[in-house]
């Protein structure tokens, strides 16, 4: 924590909404060394996906022609982009990622590519560690057909789950809270998913989601407060990172650690990031720090108050309103705040006329074409400058976590 600061008085200015920054003590032996046996994930399973990524390309190439990275057709990766040399500054392009255009496409089509695999393993379709081009066949496609998968989101998971799902075959039925973007629901509805729209914020429609789909027979509920399957393949991202960093001439070491901003709402994409990361690196090597809008410090609470169950930001007189969709979670992940506990250097908050300022800035200097919830980590290196006594980082990267299917009137908007 900022040395001067007390806790009490940080959550003081949490309650005003004013930007916070707390410095976080990480304890990587929770989730990595000593004591990891009482965490749920395991490296185990972050190998497994980057296996599963890897046998669905010819089958991700076969549902969606035009999805490719770096010309392998099938390959859900994004571009690191250097954004100004002289800091520098790095930014991981995740709108840039095929078929969902987000940081939900790593972890959303891993988990329904889990279940259809389960799915056809169970029907003896296809064998144990097989391509799963076979999930494109006629008899896979009559198989889930009578399978639905079920979400409840804030919109960008939402997509990820509902467009391959739908690819496959299967009925895809998104709960969506109010915050949710009307471009969003509409598109997901032209692939053929339902969208159920709730009154209530996130966490009450992936509460209802999930109720309904246990009715529900031969529903599948993708849970975005718990899930490792999503988990893990937001954390595969970790392994191809180095080489795109070692053509940059970035080598994190524990004398100059990469720093790391990643965007936050229910605090999956990011808990798997880190893991991956420190995983990858080594945690001294990371320095990962989460950033979420000064109306819905969900995990920032959770960890500041050391409680990861029953804790919603409106109980600190927070409403919510911010126009970064996707991090709009009042109530953390019970699998991902202790994971973010454990990892991140740092949790920070920034108000919506502050994302708004960085996407516009970074527009006009390198083009980005963001939504505001990918642009929420731009101004990290910045506020990290402000801590004193920490290390040089060996680079800055931003993870930017969307944007790409954003239609061009909505992101005019918000120019404007
Ligand atoms: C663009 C974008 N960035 C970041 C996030 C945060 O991910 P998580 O909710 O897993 O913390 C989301 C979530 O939907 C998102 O849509």
């Amino acid at each position: 924590m900022d040395n001067h600061v007390t806790r009490r008085q940080m959550i003081e200015g949490i309650r005003r909404a004013e930007p916070v920054f707390f410095r976080n003590s990480p304890r990587p032996q929770m989730v990595l060394g000593q004591g990891a046996e009482k965490s749920r994930v395991n490296p185990g399973g972050v190998a497994d996906a980057a296996d599963r990524m890897r046998r669905a390309q010819g089958l991700l190439a076969r549902l969606f022609p035009e999805s490719a990275f770096a010309d392998r057709p099938g390959q859900i990766e994004s571009p690191l982009r250097v954004l100004m040399a002289s800091v520098p500054l790095l930014a991981k392009c995740d709108g840039a990622l095929p078929i969902a255009g987000s940081i939900k496409a790593r972890g959303g089509i891993h988990e329904v590519l889990c279940h259809a695999e389960e799915l056809a393993l169970e029907a003896e379709l296809i064998n144990p560690g097989d391509d799963l081009l076979q999930l494109a066949a006629g008899q896979s496609r009559r198989l889930f057909a009578e399978h639905e998968i079920c979400v409840g989101s804030t919109g960008n998971l939402g997509l990820s789950i509902g467009i391959a799902a739908r690819a496959l075959g299967f009925r895809a039925v998104i709960h969506m809270s109010r915050d949710a973007k009307q471009w969003k629901k509409q598109l997901l509805r032209s692939h053929g998913a339902t969208v159920v729209e709730h009154e209530g914020d996130f966490s009450a429609a992936v509460q209802v989601g999930r109720a309904a789909s246990a009715d529900s027979p031969r529903s599948y509920f993708v849970d975005d407060e718990n899930s490792t399957r999503l988990l893990y393949g937001y954390a595969a991202a970790a392994h191809p990172l180095r080489a795109q960093l070692a053509k940059l001439g970035v080598y994190p070491t524990a004398d100059s650690p990469l720093c790391v901003y990643l965007p936050c709402g229910v605090g999956g994409g990011p808990a798997g990031i880190a893991y991956g990361l420190a995983l990858e690196f080594g945690a001294a090597a990371v320095e990962s720090y989460t950033v979420e809008p000064t109306q819905a410090p969900a995990l920032l609470l959770a960890v500041l108050e050391e409680r990861y169950e029953g804790l919603h930001v409106s109980d600190y007189g927070l409403t919510l309103t911010t126009d970064a969709d996707g991090l709009a979670v009042g109530s953390p992940s019970v699998l991902a705040g202790p994971i973010i506990g454990a990892l991140c250097s740092g949790l920070y908050t920034e108000s919506d006329e502050a994302m708004r300022a960085y996407l516009k800035q970074f527009y006009a200097s390198d083009g980005l074409r963001l939504e505001l919830s990918a642009a929420a980590g731009l101004g990290g290196p910045a506020r990290r400058a402000q801590i004193e006594g920490l290390r040089t980082p060996s680079a800055h990267l931003v993870w930017l976590t969307g944007g790409g299917l954003l239609p061009e009137d909505e992101f005019q908007r918000l120019l404007r």
